[in-house]
């Protein structure tokens, strides 16, 4: 389903009357690929990676055993249980990672053993695309190839926090100027003292510089700028609430769900590369595992219990009822005021912008809190200074066809639905 919307929405790309023949193009290659080596196609390798990571990464590792097997040396494996019916084991491979349903009740012998070997089962995954799931085998079979999946999570620490703003300049000013005073009033003394020496005259005790009725003004002019500065500065922070951390109703842990268990984000948050909103997940796919898991580490069956009372577990029949389910009051920790347009697709999706980048190490937080000041300047900030990602990127590769077409006269005009003008999103927050 997940896929379903994401090709939905993504881009006009996928709907664009070419895609067959792009879509034909890329299976053609990724098969010649398989066919011709073992060297990896970057582009495709790293989108096995990401479909991979949306898709399995709640279940599956490479290279370790979870909810699911191990997955690499996978295409090996269904290969050596040869063919079957007409077809290969690579055929009934790609049958069961669609629907595992269909290899089973098609009597493929691998797939009703592997189907009986684990207390979980697969999802179905209905709309993935051959293509797709040769780059996704492509990506569990070389799991190292490529970019180091540390790069994944690490924090960009060149990420621009927010504006310094004018507060560390206009403290430096106003010292300097506070120094310059006191240096002039001391030269002036000294050049006082001088002359009067020059002229035999006895010395005169001078009132000290701090008594002087100059002085007292430039106090007095200066408190007025610095309480100036600082009311501003309190109405414009007015609102924000960076390092805001709630108690919310559920010791809900991202350091033990996308930490120590890897779940990928947007498992919950799936419509991060969508829309406007990352949603928060529901009750539902709280339940996806938890019908399996009652008891956790920390907790034991404490927490995991409010879950099941939300949603009216019964756990001898193994059933709930989702109509009578009352939604979990998580609190909404990140607010932009309602005058600021902001889309998490756009920075996701087609900035290539990490999650870790404006929320900070989630997968180590116990309790979520406000990572970044979403303040104006620290959007402009990262604007000024990130470059948009063009390369392998859907979002600009679908403007970039559409160029070329135009060059080749394969259409002669472009509407704005060709554009994504017709896509819910686009108009409706
Ligand atoms: C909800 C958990 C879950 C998700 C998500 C999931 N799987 Fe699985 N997968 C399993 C389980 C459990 C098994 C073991 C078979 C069983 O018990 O039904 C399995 C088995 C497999 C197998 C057979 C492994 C072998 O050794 O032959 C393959 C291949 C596979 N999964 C691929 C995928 C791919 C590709 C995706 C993502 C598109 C995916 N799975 C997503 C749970 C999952
Ligand atoms: C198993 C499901 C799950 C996974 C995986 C998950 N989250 Fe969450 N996330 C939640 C739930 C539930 C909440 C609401 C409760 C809370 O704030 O802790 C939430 C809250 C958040 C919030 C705060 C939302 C607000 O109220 O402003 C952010 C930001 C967030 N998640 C980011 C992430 C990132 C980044 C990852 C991956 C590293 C991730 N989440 C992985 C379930 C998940
Ligand atoms: C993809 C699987 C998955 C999903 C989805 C999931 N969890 Fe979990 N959850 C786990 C695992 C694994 C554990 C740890 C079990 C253990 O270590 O024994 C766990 C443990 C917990 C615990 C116990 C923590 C403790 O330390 O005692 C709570 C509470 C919890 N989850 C809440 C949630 C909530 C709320 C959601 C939905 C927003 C959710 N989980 C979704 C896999 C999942
Ligand atoms: C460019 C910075 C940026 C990136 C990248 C980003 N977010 Fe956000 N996120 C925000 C901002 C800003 C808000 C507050 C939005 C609002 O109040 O309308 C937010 C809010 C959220 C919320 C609360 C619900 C909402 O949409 O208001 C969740 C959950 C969330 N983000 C999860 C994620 C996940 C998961 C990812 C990665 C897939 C991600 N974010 C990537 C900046 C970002
Ligand atoms: C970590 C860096 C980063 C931060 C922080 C950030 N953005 Fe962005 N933003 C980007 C990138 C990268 C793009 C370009 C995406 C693309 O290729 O179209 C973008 C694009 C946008 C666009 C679309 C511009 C256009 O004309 O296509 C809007 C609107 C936007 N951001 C709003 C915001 C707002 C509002 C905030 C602060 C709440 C914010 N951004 C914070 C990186 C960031
Ligand atoms: C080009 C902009 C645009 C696009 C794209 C768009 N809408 Fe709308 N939509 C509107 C406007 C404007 C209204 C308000 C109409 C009114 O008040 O009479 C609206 C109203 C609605 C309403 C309220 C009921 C109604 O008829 O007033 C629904 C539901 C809705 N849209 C759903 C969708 C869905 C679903 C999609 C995607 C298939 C979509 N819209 C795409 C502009 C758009």
């Amino acid at each position: 389903m997940t896929i379903l919307f994401s090709m939905k929405f993504q881009h006009n790309l996928y709907r664009s009357k070419n895609f067959t023949l792009t879509s034909l193009l890329t299976m053609l290659l990724s098969m010649g690929f398989l066919f011709a080596s073992a060297e990896v196609d970057k582009a495709q390798w790293a989108d096995g990676k990401s479909l991979f990571k949306s898709n399995c990464a709640a279940c599956h590792n490479p290279k370790a055993d979870g909810t699911g097997p191990a997955l690499m040396g996978v295409t090996a494996r269904w290969e050596a249980a040869g063919d079957f019916k007409g077809k290969t084991g690579k055929q009934w491979l790609h049958t069961w990672i669609k629907n595992y349903n269909d290899a089973v009740g098609g009597g493929y012998k691998y797939a009703v053993d592997m189907a009986g070997s684990r207390p979980s089962a697969m999802n179905l995954f209905v709309t993935l695309k051959d293509e797709d799931i040769d780059k996704i085998l492509l990506y569990v079979e070389n799991p190292d190839a490529g970019t180091p999946a540390t790069a994944q999570v690490a924090v960009d620490t060149t990420a621009p926090k927010e504006a310094e703003g004018p507060g560390a300049t206009i403290y430096l000013f106003v010292g300097f100027l506070f120094l310059l005073v006191i240096i002039l009033v001391g030269v002036t003394n000294h050049l006082d003292k001088l002359v009067a020496e020059k002229n035999g005259e006895p010395a005169v005790a001078k009132t000290p510089f701090y008594k002087t009725g100059n002085f007292k003004v430039a106090l007095f002019l200066l408190a007025i700028v610095f309480g100036g500065y600082k009311t501003v500065d309190t109405f414009t922070h007015f609102g924000r609430q960076q390092g805001y951390q709630p108690t919310q109703p559920i010791k809900f842990s991202h350091a033990l769900h996308a930490g120590t268990h890897k779940i990928d984000c947007q498992y919950c948050h799936s419509t991060a590369n969508q829309g406007k909103h990352s949603n928060i997940p529901s009750l539902n796919t709280c339940m996806n595992c938890h019908k399996q898991i009652s008891k956790g580490p920390k907790y034991g069956t404490e927490e995991i219990a409010k879950i099941y009372s939300a949603v009216g577990w019964d756990a001898t029949s193994k059933t709930y009822d989702l109509g009578k389910a009352k939604p979990v009051e998580w609190t909404r920790i990140h607010n932009l005021p309602d005058h600021v347009y902001f889309n998490h697709a756009q920075h996701v999706n087609a900035g290539k912008v990490k999650c870790q980048t404006c929320h900070g190490n989630i997968q180590e937080m116990e309790e979520v809190y406000q990572y970044a000041p979403l303040s104006m300047g620290w959007c402009i900030n990262c604007h000024r200074n990130t470059e948009v990602q063009f390369s392998s990127n859907n979002y600009y590769a679908a403007y970039e066809k559409i160029h070329k077409d135009l060059k080749d006269k394969k259409i002669d005009k472009v509407t704005v639905a060709d554009v994504g003008g017709t896509e819910c999103q686009r108009c409706h927050y």
